[in-house]
């Protein structure tokens, strides 16, 4: 099991990803778990408020596994962009506050299951970002919609043309987490037994009427799949994998 789930006192629930060896980056196996247990907690009342957050010390989550992304062809990587879509609206759809608590690499898929979450909470040794470009991809799990939401479109225009990293402290300043905070899961909990504590009608119905606005979400899955027939997506795909520099030619 990749998935744990600890439900603490007053409804309480932490989910913590854990595949270290990977930098908690989320292979088939960990990412249908998470998306089990994601659905199995949103119908889940007793589940008040859920924080999701990577085991050790330092990723939260490193992105979608790009070694098992290598081999995918496109209608493949449709179905893998699916899944992520589906873990990601499930944190930001069930009805019940969903909290981050971003110990460490944030990045690509892990970034976007952090923003599918209400509320972001970074240590100071976060760092975040959608890489995915210098991979020959784009974000597939919702990046570059919510990004752009949480942060606005000349941020999210930056993060994911570059695809540079930002630290704890340039990810406060832009938005892209709500405070930075040692120790994050302390911080995380607590806010998540004050939420706990608020009438969930209220809390659901508040979420619901923020979450109101229009998205381009299904495209996005389409594209992201789409990529996957260039030759620039194998080559940035499996120069990870082999330790070097991608040679992009643009087919
Ligand atoms: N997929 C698969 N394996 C990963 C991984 C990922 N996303 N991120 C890290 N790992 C693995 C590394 O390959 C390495 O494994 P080995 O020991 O077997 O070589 C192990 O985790 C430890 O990683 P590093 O040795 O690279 O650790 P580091 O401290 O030197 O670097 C890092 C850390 C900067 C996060 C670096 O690992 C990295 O750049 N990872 C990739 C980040 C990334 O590009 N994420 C986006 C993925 S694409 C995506 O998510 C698409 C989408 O939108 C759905």
């Amino acid at each position: 099991m990749s998935v744990l789930v600890d439900r603490r006192d007053g409804g309480v629930v932490l989910v913590t990803i854990d595949r270290q060896d990977a930098l908690n980056a989320l292979n088939v196996e960990t990412l249908t778990e998470l998306r089990d247990r994601l659905r199995e907690l949103a119908e889940d009342e007793s589940a008040r408020v859920v924080v999701l957050t990577g085991a050790g010390e330092k990723a939260f989550v490193a992105g979608a596994d790009i070694k098992y992304m290598g081999s995918l062809a496109p209608d493949e990587a449709k179905a893998w962009g699916a899944l992520g879509h589906e873990a990601a609206r499930l944190l930001e759809e069930m009805p019940k506050p969903t909290i981050a608590a971003i110990n460490g690499f944030a990045l690509g898929g892990g970034c976007e299951l952090a923003l599918g979450c209400d509320l972001r909470y970074a240590s100071s040794r976060a760092r975040l970002g959608q890489p995915e470009i210098d991979l020959g991809i784009v974000p597939g799990w919702g990046g570059t919609q919510r990004l752009a939401r949480v942060c606005g479109l000349g941020v999210a225009k930056d993060l994911v043309l570059t695809g540079r990293m930002v630290d704890a402290e340039e990810a406060l300043r832009i938005g892209l987490v709500n405070a930075v905070v040692d120790p994050v899961l302390d911080r995380a909990l607590e806010v998540a037994a004050k939420l706990a504590e608020k009438s969930p009608g209220a809390l659901r119905v508040a979420k619901r009427l923020l979450n109101l606005s229009p998205g381009a979400l299904e495209r996005e899955a389409e594209e992201f799949g789409d990529l996957f027939a260039s030759e620039d997506a194998k080559e940035g795909l499996a120069a990870f994998a082999e330790k070097r520099t991608p040679r992009f030619t643009g087919r």
